[in-house]
């Protein structure tokens, strides 16, 4: 039978998640696997009741894609897929849950409050801020606490840049996450386990050409110089790895993810947030990584469907 390939849905990074699905279609065929890919609404339901595909390869990012709800719904229909089942997700997606996960299996992970825009708003949010400021100290890092892809995030260097960077955090979600912000290398670890646990694949060092990695500089050919492997120490990058293998564990995740972790001048890493849906598209992370390690992108996406449909 054929596999699914789910995209588009109506999160902020639909766009993305579009390049990602087109990407992972085209590399699953080139490794002989026969694929349909649909984008994400109401009509999948009776699709795949109707056409009933062997496996389902998510790369809906952000929201629904995301979050578990999606899965869900894959699980209602007795649909196997790639990836972190819905409860998994759900708490791996709450970039606030998943740092107290973490955490408690000692992963090291930067201060942070976690602000519902209510709040903000009820209790004054020059005051709130203050107290925010001096609890963590600056600079700060501000995003929407369930998001991707650097929408509504900022760094936060001076205590005047924050009440912009809250406004710019709430448009993209309810709940802010701000964090003390860690100075050092931006590195990504994607988590594969083939059947024989997860294995993390060559860290991959992100600099962006403006020292800031936005949207832009995410998704822009040219914006960002990567380096994969990493160029940090044995220790460090061995460190990143661990880091990525035990959250992927810690948060109940399975078949694949990326750990984002920022590695300071000492090189301990810390962890930023774990991506259940990894980008996949021609500037991601994860499939530099593959590369990186002489693996085909599309043999490992196939063997991931297959491990899912057995
Ligand atoms: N949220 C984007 C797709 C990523 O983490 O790659
Ligand atoms: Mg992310």
């Amino acid at each position: 039978g054929h596999v699914l390939v789910l995209a588009g849905g109506l999160s902020y990074e639909r766009e993305v998640s579009l390049r990602s699905g087109r990407r992972v279609a085209e590399v699953l065929r080139a490794a002989g696997v026969s694929v349909e890919t649909r984008d994400t609404d109401a009509s999948l339901v009776p699709w795949i009741l109707a056409e009933s595909p062997s496996a389902v390869f998510v790369t809906l990012h952000g929201g629904a894609g995301e979050d578990g709800a999606i899965r869900s719904v894959l699980d209602l229909l007795s649909v196997p897929y790639v990836g972190a089942g819905s409860d998994a997700c759900r708490i791996a997606f709450d970039k606030p849950t998943a740092k107290t996960v973490v955490r408690s299996v000692g992963v090291r992970t930067p201060a942070s409050v976690t602000l519902p825009k209510e709040t903000f708003h009820d209790l004054g949010a020059s005051a709130v801020l203050a107290r925010i400021v001096a609890q963590l100290g600056l600079p700060l890092f501000v995003k929407p606490s369930r998001g991707g892809s650097a929408l509504g995030a900022s760094i936060v260097r001076t205590a005047e840049e924050l009440p912009s960077a809250m406004v710019g955090c709430f448009a993209y979600g309810d709940t802010a996450l701000i964090e003390h912000y860690i100075e050092g290398v931006e590195v990504a670890v994607s988590v594969i386990d083939l059947g024989e646990g997860p294995v993390a694949l060559p860290p991959v060092e992100i600099v962006p050409d403006d020292g800031v990695y936005d949207y832009a500089a995410r998704y822009t050919a040219g914006r960002t110089e990567f380096f994969a492997p990493a160029r940090l120490s044995p220790a460090a990058s061995a460190a990143c790895a661990e880091m990525a293998v035990t959250a992927h564990t810690a948060l109940g995740l399975r078949d694949v993810s990326r750990t984002d972790l920022i590695v300071d001048a000492d090189g301990l890493p810390h962890f930023l947030e774990v991506n259940v849906a990894p980008g996949m598209t021609e500037t991601s992370l994860l499939p530099m990584a593959a590369e990186a390690a002489g693996e085909d992108l599309g043999s490992l996406c196939r063997v991931l469907l297959e491990q899912a449909a057995a």
